[in-house]
């Protein structure tokens, strides 16, 4: 597909929890409310989505792993970026500033940049009571990451929406660059 240069661009960050498999309804309210949508899933977070479907929704190959040097960047910059699902390990590790995949460096270089992020935990109660987590999230909301109520339960009202619902918050549309 196209870039569709009047539209701004959202990156989708998908990790690897099971509401995952409906990361679609996302891609289609962000489409609706105009944005140009691309998504990044960690290594293990393409396991729980339909690629083929997602990428013909977006227009976009989903991107995982980085390009080789030589290789054009295959979305433009954000705009802002949705993290949704939020994994309770992806949080942490963004939150330490481990950079190990391909969302994790973009998250890392986004929240840096100052690109506007909306974060949709999907974290148990159990892993939730682990002090790194509300550690992270104070880090990371300390440096400006939006977030979304933390849900605990199965796809039933995860409530998508509520991350471009964030995003608007803050205007929708970035103020930094990230070329990852
Ligand atoms: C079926 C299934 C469902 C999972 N659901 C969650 C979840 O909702 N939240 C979570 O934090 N981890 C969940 N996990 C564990 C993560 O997949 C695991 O921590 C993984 O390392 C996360 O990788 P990522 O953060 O790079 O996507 C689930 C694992 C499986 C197999």
């Amino acid at each position: 597909m196209t870039r569709q240069a009047d539209k701004p661009f959202l990156y989708v960050v998908v990790c690897a929890a099971g509401v995952a498999e409906e990361v679609s309804k996302l891609i289609t309210a962000a489409q609706e409310r105009n944005w140009d949508v691309g998504v990044i899933a960690t290594p293990l977070g393409l396991g729980f989505i339909d690629a083929v479907a997602i990428e013909a929704q977006t227009g976009y190959p989903i991107r995982s792993a980085w390009r080789s040097p030589g290789d054009p960047r295959p979305f433009p910059d954000p705009d802002a970026v949705a993290v949704a699902p939020a994994t309770f390990n992806t949080i942490n590790k963004w939150a330490a500033g481990i950079a190990d995949t391909l969302a994790l460096g973009t998250l890392c270089e986004a929240s840096g940049l100052g690109v506007p992020i909306a974060v949709l935990p999907r974290v148990s109660d159990g892993l939730a009571a682990h002090p790194a987590y509300e550690e992270s999230v104070a880090r990371l909301s300390r440096m400006g990451v939006l977030f979304g109520d933390r849900h605990e339960g199965g796809a039933d009202g995860f409530g998508w929406e509520r991350a471009l619902d964030l995003l608007a918050t803050r205007g929708g549309h970035g103020a930094g660059r990230v070329r990852p």
